[in-house]
C-alpha cells in the first residue's frame, strides 16, 4: 500500500482544476458547516475572547465554508473585528477563503503550508479552528499536527477541531472505496484526532452532532461521492457495482433511488 496517496490526491483536487468537483461536493456538504454554526453560541464564545489585537487561525481553510456559515447562521454583529490567518497547503484554498471573508473576520497572513509545518512563531492565537479539515492528514503525522495546533493556541484561548467520527459517512464511505475500488491511506477519524490532541496535552471536550444529507439527483450524488474519494474517474454506476462499496451505497439508497447519508461530527473543544 502506498502512503502519500490520499494526501497527494487531496492537494491535487484543492486547485482551480478541481473547482467543479468542489462545487458538486458542496451541493450536499454545505450542511456540515451549517450544523457546526448551529451547534454552539458562537456570538458568546467569540465575544468572550475578543480583545484589542486578537487573532484567529483557520487551519485547513478550504474554501471558507465555516466562516461563511457562521456569518449566515450566528449573529456576529456585536463581535469585534479579528485578525484572521489562513493556513492551508493549497494556495487555491487560501485565495478562495480570503475572497469570502467579511466582518468580523479580517484576513491577515496567508500561511500556505500544512499544519505539521506551522512554525513555532505562529502562536498566541485567541481562537484556532480546524473544521472538517484533517481527513487527508497522514496518520503517521497526526501527533505532530496535533502538537502544532495545541501550541498555536494562547492559554485560555478557544480551540475547535470538528471532524466526522469513524461511524460517519465520510469515513465509512472511504473505507468501502478503499476496499472495493482502490486501496489508499485511510482518512483520519475524529477519534484519532481527539486522542492525538489529548497526547499533545490538550483538555478536550467531545460534543457530538448527528444529521443526514441526501438527494434523489444522481448527478449530485456522483459529484459528491467522487469528491469524498478525491477520485472523479469512477462513475456512480461503477461505485454501485463495486464490491464492498456497492453494499455500503445500497444501504444509503431508498427504493425510489434517492440517497441519504448519515453523519456524526465530533466537535472537539479545547
Ligand atoms: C474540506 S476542506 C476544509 C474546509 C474548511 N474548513 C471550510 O471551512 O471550508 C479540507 C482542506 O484541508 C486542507 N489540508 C489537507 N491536508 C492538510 C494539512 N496537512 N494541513 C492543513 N490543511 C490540510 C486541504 O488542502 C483542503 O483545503
Amino acid at each position: 500500500m502506498s502512503t502519500g496517496d490520499t494526501a497527494e490526491r487531496s492537494l491535487e483536487h484543492w486547485s482551480e482544476a478541481g473547482r467543479t468537483g468542489m462545487e458538486a461536493f458542496y451541493a450536499l456538504a454545505t450542511e456540515d458547516y451549517r450544523q457546526l454554526a448551529l451547534a454552539a453560541d458562537w456570538a458568546h464564545l467569540l465575544g468572550q475572547r475578543a480583545r484589542d489585537g486578537w487573532s484567529l487561525l483557520d487551519v485547513a481553510c478550504g474554501s471558507g465554508k465555516f466562516p461563511t456559515a457562521l456569518r449566515t447562521y450566528a449573529d456576529l454583529g456585536e463581535v469585534p473585528d479579528v485578525a484572521y490567518d489562513l493556513l492551508d497547503p493549497s494556495a487555491f484554498s487560501v485565495d478562495e477563503t480570503r475572497a469570502v471573508l467579511a466582518a468580523p473576520f479580517v484576513a491577515r497572513h496567508d500561511l500556505v503550508m500544512t499544519l505539521q509545518d506551522l512554525p513555532d512563531a505562529y502562536a498566541g492565537y485567541d481562537v484556532v479552528w480546524a473544521t472538517h479539515a484533517l481527513y487527508a492528514l497522514p496518520p503517521a503525522e497526526l501527533d505532530l499536527a496535533a502538537e502544532r495546533l495545541v501550541a498555536a493556541l494562547a492559554p485560555g484561548g478557544l480551540g475547535l477541531v470538528a471532524q466526522a467520527t469513524a461511524a460517519s459517512h465520510y469515513l465509512v464511505f472511504y473505507d468501502a472505496f478503499r476496499a472495493g475500488v482502490r486501496d489508499a491511506t485511510p482518512y483520519t477519524t475524529a477519534e484519532q484526532v481527539r486522542d492525538a490532541l489529548v497526547r499533545a496535552g490538550a483538555d478536550v471536550r467531545d460534543q457530538r452532532v448527528a444529521y443526514r444529507t441526501g438527494t434523489s439527483d444522481r448527478a449530485v450524488v456522483e459529484g459528491f461521492l467522487q469528491r469524498c474519494a478525491f477520485d472523479d474517474s469512477v462513475s456512480l454506476a461503477e461505485m454501485e457495482s463495486a464490491p464492498v462499496l456497492g453494499d455500503y451505497l445500497a444501504s444509503c439508497r431508498a427504493s425510489d433511488g434517492s440517497y441519504t447519508f448519515s453523519h456524526e461530527a465530533a466537535l472537539l473543544w479545547l
